[in-house]
């Protein structure tokens, strides 16, 4: 009998009410179509898509922050209203708390889970060393590095032990030498808790290097156009990037999305780029 899947989306659809346009009418916006696809417990799984194309309002429906018109969401057997959530977006400076050290930032999930006081810390200093990895505990956010910053975003997201772990472009607000750090630094921490990750991203090689399996949006209202499971060996490094199968990979996930963003390359020749 086949597996069940982890990760369950099966025909997702949602539009927004808009304004009354006297030129388009109303009925509002599509934004997403029918989406579906699974994913296996454990499994690290990139979206890729045209901007604007609906993967964030796909994460905030994952998350149970927005509710979907129809369509069913199973997290390991639960809703996204009764699953845990890890929840990483973009901006890493407006989702640390800047009067809380290092230390302080990391205790909130364990706070909001009803972790007595005395043993916070403790929990801490055990998940950093379950993680091998070490924080200036003492450090406010504005002293660490961009990367450091949203290394600790993702940390306090993974130390409330989430059942899936969502990633909405993490990594585009830093420079490319942390990025190459980042990339590595969270498959490690992937590894080593287990967690199932789904990650937003606008870099196709970034998005073939990290995951299992690569999910493929279509234009608004974003349909789901392939699912390509990349097959590269686990544990992985840069040099995996230089392999035949790795050039495969990318170039069918380049080829489809030229193909979704082909009509928004000619709007803007015809508007004077
Ligand atoms: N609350 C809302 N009300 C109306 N329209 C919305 C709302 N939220 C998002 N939209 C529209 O839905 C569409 C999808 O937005 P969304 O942010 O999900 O796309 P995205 O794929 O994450 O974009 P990007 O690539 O820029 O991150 C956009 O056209 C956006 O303007
Ligand atoms: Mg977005």
């Amino acid at each position: 009998m086949a597996e069940r899947p982890y990760l369950y989306v099966r025909g997702v659809s949602k539009h927004y009410e808009t304004a009354p346009d006297p030129r388009l009418g109303s009925g509002g916006v599509r934004v997403l179509d029918n989406i579906s696809f699974t994913a296996r417990k454990g499994e690290f799984v990139t979206i890729v898509g045209p901007n604007g194309c609906g993967k964030s309002t796909f994460f905030r429906i994952l998350a149970g922050l927005e509710e979907m018109d129809y369509g069913r969401i199973l997290i390991g057997g639960k809703t996204p209203e009764e699953a845990k959530i890890g929840f990483v977006f973009q901006n890493y400076r407006e989702s640390l708390y800047p009067w809380r050290t290092c230390l302080g930032n990391l205790m909130v999930p364990l706070e909001l889970d009803g972790v007595p006081r005395k043993d916070r810390k403790r929990r801490v200093e055990e998940f950093l060393w379950m993680l091998d990895m070490s924080i200036r505990e003492d450090a406010y956010p504005y002293e660490l590095s961009g990367g450091q910053q949203q290394m600790l975003a993702i940390l306090r997201a993974l130390i409330y032990q989430p059942d899936i772990l969502l990633l909405d472009e993490p990594f585009s607000s830093l420079d490319f030498q942390t990025t190459l750090w980042m990339h590595d630094k969270i498959m490690e921490v992937w590894e080593k808790t287990g967690v199932t990750i789904l990650f937003i991203s606008h870099n196709i090689h970034e998005a073939v290097y990290l995951a299992d399996k690569v999910v493929v949006f279509s234009k608004r209202p974003a349909r789901v156009v392939e699912v390509i499971e990349t097959g590269l060996p686990r544990p992985r490094d840069y040099k995996v990037t230089e392999t035949d199968q790795f050039f495969e990979v990318k170039n069918r996930v380049m080829e489809l999305f030229r193909e979704e963003v082909m009509d928004s390359f000619l709007f803007m020749e015809l508007s004077g780029f």
